[in-house]
């Protein structure tokens, strides 16, 4: 027997093998039951994520002689047939890899034939945004007069290029990128199916690999299974693949935001020679920088970052080296697609040297000055009180302390001696006295 990818072989054959996407399983099931069948969908979503999946369970629901609580029997002939792929009434045009007449011809001749065998003809385009502009004629044609029993579902990655004359006419099925851990879920079930032993860490460094498709994990799934002989652990993975861990990564991304740059030269430069994916490690280096600038700046980062704990260890961060390290970090990606590849990732990691020049902008302001009643403020001379009321403002330990720009700062000092007779408790201090290279912080408190 040949051997079936797994992708293949575990594809869903009911709604409840349909791993997430609770929404789509949800509308299309509830539609089939209360027999409220639309004549057009369009199901949009990432790759590999259940379209053309549930495009078919679809198919099998509604013509399904014995359907039993929303799910199809699995068993008749029409399941049978369509689970095999040999069911009359089911087309699949892939608009795609098929760009030529045959799919406009497939989608007139939908107008004229009913359904052979089944109750409902039901057409899945795939990749629907890459029809022709004769098959996107014909289609539309078809779906201003939608013949009985006619089931179209198109399905696409690019919502954007669905003409809107097409849209208007779809009920739109929105799908999501599948989470980490449903990925995960997904191929523990195929290991135990499988009998495929594994350790945890292992599957959760493909599912982080598969990027929100199930079909990748699955393919990645099949290279693991055959490079380590059904026993798959956290290194055959990484050797298999080339790559690293997440911890691994945030780690080298910290030496980069410390600007240790030679110790960072000679990380790049063994994974070189070890034959490490380069490339690879590369993106999800810029995929986890881009992590911890969201996680830097959104209120809620657990609402679109998986796994946030691991970047709690960036809070103290600036956003500032973070968005440079991006640029950086982004800018030899593109380099090393055009030029000698390791000097491209060298020149970045160089790059990173700067990064502990960056200041940011809320220590800029270097200047500080406390009051510990705030009604002298009110009574300070007119220049320190316009100096104040630029100032930025914070607590500390019961007084009110005033950050002032630079410039202001430098002005206050000119004027120490007086203001220092004006305010008597008011308290000068520097916070810190003095930076790594040299330059002086003016921050009083
Ligand atoms: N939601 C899901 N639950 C379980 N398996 C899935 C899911 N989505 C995708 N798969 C797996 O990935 C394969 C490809 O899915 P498919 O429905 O063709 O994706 P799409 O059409 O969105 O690109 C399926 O055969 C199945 O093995
Ligand atoms: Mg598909
Ligand atoms: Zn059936």
């Amino acid at each position: 027997m040949s051997y079936v990818p797994f992708a293949r072989k575990y594809r869903p054959r009911f709604f409840r093998e349909v791993v997430g996407q609770e929404v789509a399983v949800k509308i299309i099931k509830n539609s089939v039951k209360a027999n409220r069948i639309a004549h057009a969908y369009l199901f949009a979503g990432p790759r590999g994520v259940g379209k053309t999946t549930l495009a078919r369970l679809l198919a099998k629901s509604v013509n399904c002689l014995n359907p039993a609580e929303g799910e199809p029997c699995g068993e008749c002939e029409n399941c049978r047939e369509i689970d095999k792929g040999s069911f009359p009434d089911l087309v699949e045009i892939d608009a795609a890899s098929n760009r030529g007449i045959d799919d406009v011809r497939a989608l007139r001749e939908a107008v004229n034939y009913r359904p052979l065998k089944g109750k409902y003809k039901v057409y899945i385009i795939d990749e629907a945004h890459m029809l022709t502009k004769e098959a996107f004629n014909a289609l539309l044609k078809t779906l201003e007069e939608p013949p009985e029993n006619t089931i179209f579902v198109l399905c696409t990655t690019e919502y954007d290029k669905i003409l809107p004359t097409i849209l208007s006419r779809c009920q739109r099925i929105v799908f999501k990128r599948a989470g980490k851990k449903e990925v995960l879920e997904y191929l523990k079930g195929i290991c135990q199916k499988e009998g495929i032993d594994y350790s945890e860490d292992a599957l959760s460094l493909l599912a982080e690999l598969s990027d929100g498709s199930m079909r990748d994990s699955a393919s990645l799934l099949d290279q693991a299974t055959a490079y380590t002989e059904a026993n798959i652990t956290l290194e055959s993975v990484k050797e298999l693949l080339g790559i690293l861990t997440k911890e691994e990564l945030l780690r080298f991304i910290k030496t980069l935001l410390e600007s240790k740059v030679r110790e960072a030269l000679e990380f790049i430069e063994e994974l070189y020679y070890r034959g490490f994916n380069l490339e690879k490690i590369w993106g999800m280096l810029h995929r986890e920088v881009n992590n911890l600038i969201l996680f830097k700046s959104l209120e809620n980062p657990e609402t679109v970052l998986e796994e946030v704990e691991l970047y709690e260890d960036f809070k103290e961060v600036p956003l500032e080296s973070l968005l440079y390290l991006e640029e950086v970090i982004s800018r030899g990606g593109v380099d090393a697609r055009t030029r000698d590849a390791l000097s491209a990732y060298r020149l970045a990691v160089i790059k990173s040297y700067l990064i502990k020049d960056i200041l940011p902008l809320s220590r800029l302001i270097e200047g500080g000055f406390s009051l510990s009643s705030a009604g002298k403020e009110e009574e300070t001379d007119p220049f320190l009180k316009e100096a104040l009321s630029r100032a930025t403002r914070t607590k500390e330990g019961g007084k009110t302390v005033f950050l002032f720009s630079e410039q202001d700062w430098r002005a206050i000092q000119d004027r120490l001696g007086e203001l220092r007779a004006l305010h008597p408790d008011a308290d000068f201090r520097p916070l810190k006295k003095k930076r790594e290279d040299g330059r002086k912080t003016r921050r009083f408190g």
